[in-house]
């Protein structure tokens, strides 16, 4: 039984060059020696140690492709020595068992036996036994290497456009050792500021306001954290601002505008009454500034005069709202005792580019559309005469 054991160790590490059959008999009596004492019992006390014993030693944290050394101190009288992993010799006295280059001897005197392991990996991680033999008297140590690895992200979820409501799972996986912790945050956080302890992050019925960029950050205490991100984009339908009617006199400029919220962002189109007008025809213009659409007029005719809608539209609907073009009254020459100098500036005050005047908009909001048409037809008669 115990010779099998042995043959068994001797097979897995066969010393360089060293057939197995022909294994030198002094190697087999120490193998046995050393098989022997493995078979001891573990919790064998070691108030009863003597002298000779190596000393007790603190288990070897090292950093994956790092160096460690094994060490272990011996005092004179020592006859055999040796360094195992688990049950294969690395090192038996000065003959190297291991098959694997890494393993090299560094101090093999009267005090002191000790191994290094070059490039720790983490599959090196475990206890590694120090063998020591004096006359009839075995004894073991053992330390253990733990391997320590930086936090890495190997997994995280893809940068996602959904659609406002959708239920969203945010994924993010780490190794490293110890296990990394790893966290979420919105990084442009609003009220609802999402955040998770773990590697999910789950929002349900996402808004609006939930889209933004997304950190996931995984940290140990070996090294630095690993942070990724995920931009998350929620498309909604347009939502028109309110829109101001404008004013405008005959021959003027007059422009109207269309503001709408959209992801992805609105087209636009113009109606006035059922008819939809296209840039670059009648002397309007049609232009698209961000999420806003200008309608320009360039020289404001009676036609033009009265209800727009604007329509904005996206894949996930469509919106629409409507705005008035009315009479901007001007400061009509000669129905004022004014100096022709003042009549000058006034007037060029009002011809000039981009009259739309502010404060008339403001208080053109909200008043009933027959009292516009009231309005229409009052200067259409003051044109007249
Ligand atoms: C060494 O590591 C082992 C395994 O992680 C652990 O059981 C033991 O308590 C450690 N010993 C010391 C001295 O830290
Ligand atoms: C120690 O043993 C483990 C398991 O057999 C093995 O994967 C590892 O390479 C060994 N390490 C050394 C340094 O011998
Ligand atoms: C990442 O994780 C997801 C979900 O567990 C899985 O479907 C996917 O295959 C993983 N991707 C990689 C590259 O491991
Ligand atoms: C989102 O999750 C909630 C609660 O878990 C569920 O009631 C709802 O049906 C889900 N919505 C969708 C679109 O899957
Ligand atoms: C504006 O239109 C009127 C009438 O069609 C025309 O007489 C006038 O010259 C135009 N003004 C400009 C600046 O184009
Ligand atoms: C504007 O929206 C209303 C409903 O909100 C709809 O009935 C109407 O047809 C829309 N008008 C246009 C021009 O799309
Ligand atoms: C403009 O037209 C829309 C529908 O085309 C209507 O709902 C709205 O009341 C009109 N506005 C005015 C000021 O007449």
């Amino acid at each position: 039984m115990r010779l099998c054991v042995v043959l068994s160790a001797a097979r897995m590490a066969p010393g360089p060059g060293t057939p197995l059959k022909g294994v030198h008999p002094g190697r087999w009596l120490m193998l046995l020696a050393l098989r022997l004492l493995f078979l001891v019992p573990a919790g064998e006390p070691v108030g009863r140690s003597e002298s000779n014993v190596p000393k007790a030693m603190d288990n070897v944290t090292v950093r994956q492709g790092d160096n460690a050394v094994l060490r272990c101190i011996i005092d004179s009288g020592v006859t055999r020595v040796a360094w195992l992993n688990r049950s294969s010799i690395l090192y038996a006295g000065k003959d190297k068992w291991s098959l694997d280059p890494r393993v090299v001897i560094v101090t093999n005197s009267k005090t002191e036996y000790s191994i290094q392991i070059m490039a720790v990996d983490v599959y090196d991680e475990g206890p590694y036994t120090c063998s020591v033999q004096t006359h009839n008297h075995p004894r073991t140590t053992r330390v253990h290497i733990i391997v320590q690895v930086p936090p890495k992200i190997v997994n995280i979820s893809n940068s996602i456009s959904v659609n406002e409501g959708s239920n969203v799972t945010l994924l993010c996986l780490a190794i490293g050792r110890p296990e990394p912790t790893v966290t979420w945050r919105h990084l442009s956080p609003t009220a609802r500021g999402f955040t998770s302890d773990d590697e999910y992050l789950e929002i349900t019925g996402i808004a609006k306001e939930d889209a933004g960029e997304y950190e996931c950050s995984a940290y140990n205490d070996v090294s630095l954290t690993d942070v990724r991100k995920v931009q998350v984009e929620v498309n909604y339908p347009p939502l028109i601002l309110e829109t101001r009617n404008v004013g405008a006199a005959v021959g003027q400029k007059g422009i109207l505008q269309c503001e709408a919220y959209a992801v992805p962002s609105a087209e636009f189109e113009w109606y006035k009454e059922e008819r939809r007008l296209f840039n670059g025809l009648n002397g309007i213009q049609i232009k698209k500034n961000g999420d806003i659409s200008v309608l320009t007029f360039f020289n404001v005719s009676e036609e033009d005069y009265g209800n727009y809608t604007c329509v904005a539209m996206n894949k996930l609907g469509t919106s629409n709202s409507s705005v008035l073009l009315f009479v901007q009254f001007k400061i009509v020459q000669g129905s004022h005792p004014c100096t022709e100098e003042s009549q000058k500036i006034l007037s060029t005050t009002q011809q000039g580019p981009g009259a739309v005047l502010d404060g008339n908009n403001r208080a053109s909001a909200g008043v009933t559309p027959s009292l516009w048409l009231l309005v229409i037809l009052f200067v259409h008669l003051l044109f007249k005469f």
